[in-house]
């Protein structure tokens, strides 16, 4: 299907509201049945009826075609907040006494969800590295059901071969879930490489504002409803009718979001990666990164995250050069136009354990404004340390 026709189209159905071009926003909770059996039909086919707007809303709905055909999956839900979809996926494929293999480095709330929350209920996790796909492999036990893929994770930007991780996993019987949040449901392709689930943050590039949160599962139809009457109408973590609004129209300029990202980033590394004060820049999509085949043969683009290592024995130092910034914004939450770090030595206090990473790792995000802009500051603030 076509990407102008998904984004632009797809799930529309303008006569019905006057031919608006945006959608209404469809604030209601209940819907009304005028009979008996129109209740009891929608009652029947929850899933696919409007009777309550915990389990479906029309703007929801239309943001939900729009995803699960960007990602060529079947069918997709929606979520309140990515964590929501990313939990609710992993609950749908696991119970008490199974097993988790998962790469490591995943986002710290899918880390502690796994390695925290699952074994109060009986479901064990085990972190492998990643960038060989056998640690898979190797890892899994009798009870492994699921193996959890984020490609590239989110402070390291490790890749995992997904196809051959796939492969494994349908030797052993296993479902997989991806993250797909870093590539967007246009730079990555997990489910014609063989993934079951794929998940987003729709907080991140699909909003793409910095202003709504939200997440999303693709998947089969069967494995959608099953999310759907089990995990879906009893967690409750619903993306609000509005929030719905905000992030269709995110997609509607996703492409060229993604495109300027894309090309921005590549400009900033550049400069970074010449840099005398920076030590290693980690991107995969540069030619000396170890898995530069990989990626270029499984994701169509970068996106605009990368780390770097600053070149500094000094924890002082990286603080100096983090406060310096004037045009690179200090948050968490990526995908929006405006530019990020997230030092890691943010999370270096004397109360809390000490982080895995190094204190000199700082993630970027490359937002929409000028590249040059972007340099000049990269520039002043190196200059300092
Ligand atoms: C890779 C990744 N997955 C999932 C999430 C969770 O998304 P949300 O913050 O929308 O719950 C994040 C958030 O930062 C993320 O970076």
């Amino acid at each position: 299907m076509d990407i102008s026709y998904i984004i632009n189209q797809l799930g529309e159905d303008r006569e019905q509201y006057f031919n608006a071009v945006s959608p209404p926003v469809f604030q209601t909770s209940n819907f009304a049945s005028r009979t008996i059996a129109e209740m009891r039909f929608k009652l029947q086919h929850e899933e696919e009826s409007y009777l309550y707007t915990r389990g479906n809303n029309p703007t929801v709905t239309i943001f939900e075609k729009k995803v699960a055909a960007l990602e060529g999956a079947e069918h997709a839900i929606a979520f309140g907040s990515g964590i929501a979809a990313v939990a609710a996926a992993i609950l749908s494929q696991v119970k008490a006494g199974d097993h988790v293999v998962c790469t490591q480095h995943p986002y710290s709330w899918t880390n502690t969800l796994l390695n925290k929350f699952l074994p109060r209920f009986g479901v064990e996790a085990t972190m492998v590295n990643g960038t060989d796909a056998e640690n898979y492999r190797r890892a899994i036990r009798p009870n492994t059901t699921l193996l959890y893929l984020e490609s590239p994770t989110s402070f390291t930007f490790e890749l995992q071969d997904i196809a051959a991780v796939t492969a494994i996993a349908k030797e052993h019987n296993c479902t997989t879930i991806i993250d797909n949040s870093y590539a967007s449901p246009l730079h990555q392709h997990p489910i014609k490489m063989g993934v079951d689930l794929v998940v987003h943050s729709c907080t991140k590039y699909i909003g793409g504002h910095s202003d709504v949160m939200g997440g999303v599962v693709c998947g089969p139809q069967q494995s959608i409803k099953r999310i759907f009457e089990q995990d879906y109408m009893t967690l409750g973590a619903i993306l609000a009718p509005h929030d719905a609004w905000l992030l269709i129209r995110g997609l509607r300029t996703l492409p060229v979001r993604m495109a300027r990202v894309a090309a921005s980033t590549r400009q900033v590394v550049d400069y970074l990666v010449r840099h005398p004060k920076v030590e290693k820049v980690l991107f995969p999509f540069l030619p000396s990164h170890p898995q530069y085949e990989l990626a270029q043969k499984q994701m169509r683009n970068n996106s605009g995250q990368f780390s770097i290592l600053l070149k500094t024995q000094s924890i002082e130092k990286v603080d100096l050069f983090c406060n310096s910034l004037q045009h690179f914004l200090m948050a968490a939450s990526w995908g929006g136009h405006e530019s990020l770090i997230f030092p890691v030595a943010a999370n270096y206090t004397d109360d809390r354990p000490k982080p895995d990473l190094p204190f000199n790792l700082i993630r970027f995000y490359v937002g929409l404004e000028d590249p040059e802009y972007l340099i000049q500051d990269l520039a002043q603030g190196l200059e300092k340390v």
